[in-house]
């Protein structure tokens, strides 16, 4: 059976993580979530008391960084874990969202990060969802998914999962934090977040989680059939 890679690219908080996990169960494939790399980045820096808009002090700490995934026993899901501890639950946080944007600018660390990416797609039957996967990271990837939404309707979803997990936020600062990364992701000069027309596009401002998919998943089987 033929197996590919996929790569779903888009804006913050629009389910390219849903749709992802959907596909890699659907296919029988691994699900990575490459934004949980850099949010544990993030989680390492702001521990070690790091300013994240200082490249030098940042690039100096990679080498302590041991960054992987685990499948969660109870969820099905695979967490991130970082050196040996499982952060998954704590990257999620609104504090570490606010600067993973700054830590994703600096080169030496989606160097660092891209090329573990890359490792882990080399036997296919990847489904990685980011930024940069269509462009950076798998520019031969078989199938490219775009996906975006309206940025009050990712926030609202968003402060919806927050708060339901127990994170105490408003709308207004989850809004004010998407209108902020989307800027940051979309103009920074590595790897920018960038549509080209080799993607096929989403738009899920008014589709439901299910419609998403099944969209989706006719473009897998008309690429496994080509
Ligand atoms: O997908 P996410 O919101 O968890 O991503 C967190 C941040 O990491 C986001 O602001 C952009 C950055 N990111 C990136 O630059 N490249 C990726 N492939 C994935 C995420």
């Amino acid at each position: 059976m033929k197996r590919i890679n996929i790569a779903i690219d888009g804006h913050s908080s629009c389910g390219k993580g849903t749709l992802a996990k959907q596909l890699a169960a659907a296919l029988g494939y691994k699900f990575i979530d490459s934004g949980a790399m850099y949010r544990a980045v993030t989680l390492f820096v702001q521990r070690a008391g790091l300013n994240p808009e200082d490249e030098i002090a940042v690039t100096s700490v990679l080498p302590e960084i041991r960054i992987y995934f685990e499948v969660n026993a109870e969820t099905g899901h695979s967490d991130v874990w970082l050196n040996g501890e499982n952060v998954e639950k704590e990257i999620r946080t609104l504090k570490v969202a606010e600067s993973v944007s700054q830590i994703a600018e600096i080169s030496e660390v989606r160097r660092f990060l891209v090329a573990f990416q890359q490792k882990m797609g080399i036997d296919k039957g990847v489904v990685m969802d980011g930024r940069d996967i269509g462009t950076i990271v798998f520019p031969n990837a078989e199938l490219k998914i775009f996906m975006t939404a309206s940025p009050e309707v990712r926030a609202r979803r968003r402060f919806d999962e927050l708060s339901a997990s127990g994170i105490k936020t408003t709308y207004e600062e989850v809004l004010g934090n998407i209108r902020n990364r989307d800027i940051i992701d979309s103009v920074r000069s590595d790897s920018p977040l960038t549509y080209t027309n080799e993607y096929r596009l989403i738009d899920n401002s008014s589709m439901s989680r299910d419609e998403q998919f099944e969209m989706a998943l006719k473009w897998v089987v008309s690429v496994l059939n080509r």
